[in-house]
């Protein structure tokens, strides 16, 4: 037999995870050090207690012959109406009508990212920005498929717009983005639907960080003229309302996304019904709980803690002169590294001496050398504590 090649074009590891080994083994030799972890996009804040009482409540339905549940319905690929309707809600607020065979309920926004790529041809162009989160590299590394990237840099804003001699098929955006936190505005989105509408090409819109956008940015892609045609997005519960550990996401198809005549959500469908079997009822129940007038309302609360960390982090940066971006309409900063040095040179220097741990730059692609990304998901005590460390290394540099 043959093992799928295609692997050995990867990275020897997937960044966080690199990142957590080191972390691991710094704190290993020194158990004396509390490192504070500023790096992988991980949740703190518990969750809100309209969604505990609706998990315990579906727990305890499970409990009971009455309404004890196995498979979930298979004509919604295993999604719950209480979820669906939510998830429609949402979009309606926002002016989006949605169907509910438009709407596919997941374990997360990483998982529907990959799966979705079982749509298309291993022959597709695919174009990413650079730098970039990288499960979109990996995932199509694994798959073989040829990989272009867009520059995103301080000079666009970290906003690449499409060029029109560049041909691809497959066009990821990430907007709030990840890593930089840039996010684009109407007329770049509209960009992007008018490139992809020319090119054939379907977009992976990833939205995972919507819920952070403040004043009158697009937080989806079917706000824009066009996208229903071109374009899928994919969306998490996980930083929205803290569901990192619990697990649950949600990928609109629109019935009018086609191509060679096929409507890509009966070809989801269909992969769904066969390699999925659904996210549980009590989870469904918790995300449901969470779109609900005062779900919203409390994971807002728990959005707007972590806003204060962002601020915070980039008070420190400011009161040090150092450029950042990020940070307003997500969770992420993305700061210049300080005197030269590289993306690992700072995290090295940043562990050692602060005893925090961030994201190096350059591991998000070779444009986000010089960079280093900080994540304010911590708690307010550790985000306080990290940046008065990080700022006396500063100071001392
Ligand atoms: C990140 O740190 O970029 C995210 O936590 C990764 C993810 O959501 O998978």
């Amino acid at each position: 037999m043959k093992i799928n090649a295609n692997f050995r074009a990867l990275k020897e590891s997937y960044l966080f995870s690199t990142v957590g080994a080191k972390f691991t083994a710094y704190q290993k030799a020194h158990p004396e050090k509390r490192v504070i972890k500023l790096s992988i996009g991980d949740v703190t804040r518990p969750l809100a207690p309209v969604v505990v009482s609706a998990m315990e409540r579906a727990a305890r339905e499970m409990g009971d012959a009455a309404t004890f549940r196995g498979y979930g319905p298979d004509a919604t690929c295993y999604a719950y109406e209480p979820l669906l309707e939510a998830v429609r809600a949402r979009y309606a607020r926002r002016g989006i009508a949605l169907g509910s065979h438009e709407i596919f309920i997941s374990d997360g926004a990483k998982s529907d990212l990959s799966n979705l790529l079982d749509l298309f041809s291993a022959e597709n162009t695919v174009l990413v920005p650079d730098p970039v989160y990288p499960v979109y590299v990996d995932t199509n590394i694994m798959a073989g498929r040829r990989i272009l990237y867009a520059a995103a840099v301080r000079e666009n804003g970290f906003l690449p717009l499409p060029d029109a001699k560049v041909h691809a098929d497959i066009v990821y955006i990430c907007s709030p983005n990840n890593p930089t936190g840039a996010a684009y505005d109407r007329a770049g989105l509209q960009a992007w639907v008018d490139y992809a509408v020319r090119e054939d090409a379907v977009i992976l819109y990833d939205a995972a960080y919507e819920a952070f956008i403040e004043g009158g940015l697009p937080h989806s892609i079917f706000e824009i003229e066009g996208a229903r045609e071109c374009a899928i997005e994919i969306c998490s519960f996980s930083k929205t309302a803290g569901f990192t550990g619990i697990r649950c996401g949600y990928t609109v198809i629109p019935d009018s996304l086609k191509r060679e005549g096929v409507q890509l959500c009966k070809m989801f469908a269909r992969r769904q019904s066969t390699k999925f079997n659904g996210v549980s009822y009590i989870t469904q129940m918790g995300a449901a709980a969470a779109f609900s007038e005062e779900g919203e309302r409390q994971i807002l609360e728990n959005i707007a803690y972590y806003k204060q960390n962002a601020a915070k982090i980039g008070a420190m940066l400011d009161a040090h002169g150092i450029y950042y971006t990020g940070g307003k309409h997500s969770p992420y900063i993305w700061m210049q590294c300080p005197k030269g040095m590289t993306s690992w040179e700072f995290f090295d220097a940043l562990l050692e001496r602060a005893c925090v741990v961030g994201t190096p730059g350059s591991g998000f692609g070779k444009n986000g050398e010089g960079y280093f990304r900080i994540t304010a998901f911590a708690t307010k005590e550790n985000t306080a504590e990290a940046c008065r460390r990080m700022g006396d290394f500063l100071d001392s540099l």
